[in-house]
């Protein structure tokens, strides 16, 4: 159900790849609230061509750009208030890759080359899109920026290898960031740190499977989708959030802070 949070709203959606995508279910709820969207996502993502769909769906121009390419960013938000015809009041960093998973070494045996783009995309990437937007004056007073994160950046879990560390990264930027940008223009830095989904950048996780099985009997709601986590990004853009910032938002459905549940002791008797 619609309540027209974002009515009159502009934003612009990173990282939607196909309809699992954690963006592309964003997109859509964003929309039905009312808010207008440009779609990015990297060169090489767009000639799948799956996101025309979505950009049919939600009328949206689709604006490439790869994110650790600054003239890039620059052309994104200048094209984006160009459409708009004014400032921005949020974004959706919704993006991730993880070199060495992809190419399956683990965290004792990394390639730094990969490293260092793993860090580029996922990490670094959210200050160079922040920085962009400072810089080009692009983003409204009150705006909200969201990236997306996950629980191994605090706590171990072993097959999410660099990961976990780029995680780590993403979320201090956002505290960091969220500082300066706040005190300049009162614009607020969240990342939401989401439960598992099974996307392709989630999926590519080693042991995938048992690993969301194991998160969602431990967790007391279960497992957030990627419509939930949707719906919480939407709250966060809206005005009915705007003293938050700073923050790494649980939406785990409480995994993050159970110690052991139930479901799990059960299982480890049988
Ligand atoms: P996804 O694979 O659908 O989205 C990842 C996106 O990053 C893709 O659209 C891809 O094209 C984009 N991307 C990769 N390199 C890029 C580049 N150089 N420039 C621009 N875009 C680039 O997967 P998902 O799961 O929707 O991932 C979105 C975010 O959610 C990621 O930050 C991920 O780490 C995070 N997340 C995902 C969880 C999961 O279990 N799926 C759990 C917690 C957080």
């Amino acid at each position: 159900m619609a309540h027209n949070l974002l009515k009159g709203k502009k934003g612009i959606i990173f990282g939607a790849l196909d309809d699992k995508s954690i963006a592309w279910r964003t997109a859509l709820r964003c929309v039905e609230e009312g808010a207008e969207i440009v779609l990015t996502n990297a060169p090489i993502a767009l000639r799948m061509g799956e996101i025309n769909k979505l950009a049919e769906t939600c009328k949206a121009p689709v604006i490439p750009a790869d994110v650790t390419n600054m003239d890039d960013l620059a052309n994104l938000f200048n094209k984006s208030m160009e459409h708009f015809g004014g400032k921005i009041d949020f974004v959706l960093h919704s993006v991730a890759m993880g070199m060495n998973i992809r190419k399956g070494r683990s965290y004792t045996d990394l390639d730094y080359d990969f490293n260092h783009k793993t860090f580029d995309i996922s990490a670094m990437s959210l200050h160079r899109v922040l920085q962009t937007a400072y810089k080009l004056d692009a983003l409204n007073e009150w705006a909200s920026v969201i990236a997306l994160s996950y629980i191994a950046s605090q706590r171990v879990f072993p097959d999410y290898g660099e990961m976990a560390d780029a995680k780590a990264l993403l979320e201090s930027i956002a505290r960091s960031f969220g500082y300066h940008y706040g005190t300049h223009k009162k614009v607020r830095v969240n990342t939401i740190s989401q439960s598992p989904v099974k996307t392709t950048a989630g999926g590519g996780v080693k042991g995938f499977d048992g690993f969301m099985s194991y998160a969602e009997k431990m967790s007391p709601l279960g497992n957030a989708t990627a419509d939930e986590c949707a719906n919480y990004a939407v709250a966060m853009f809206s005005d009915l959030t705007k003293m938050v910032t700073m923050q790494n938002l649980f939406h785990d459905g409480g995994f993050s802070f159970t110690g052991v549940s139930k479901p799990v002791i059960d299982q480890m008797e049988k």
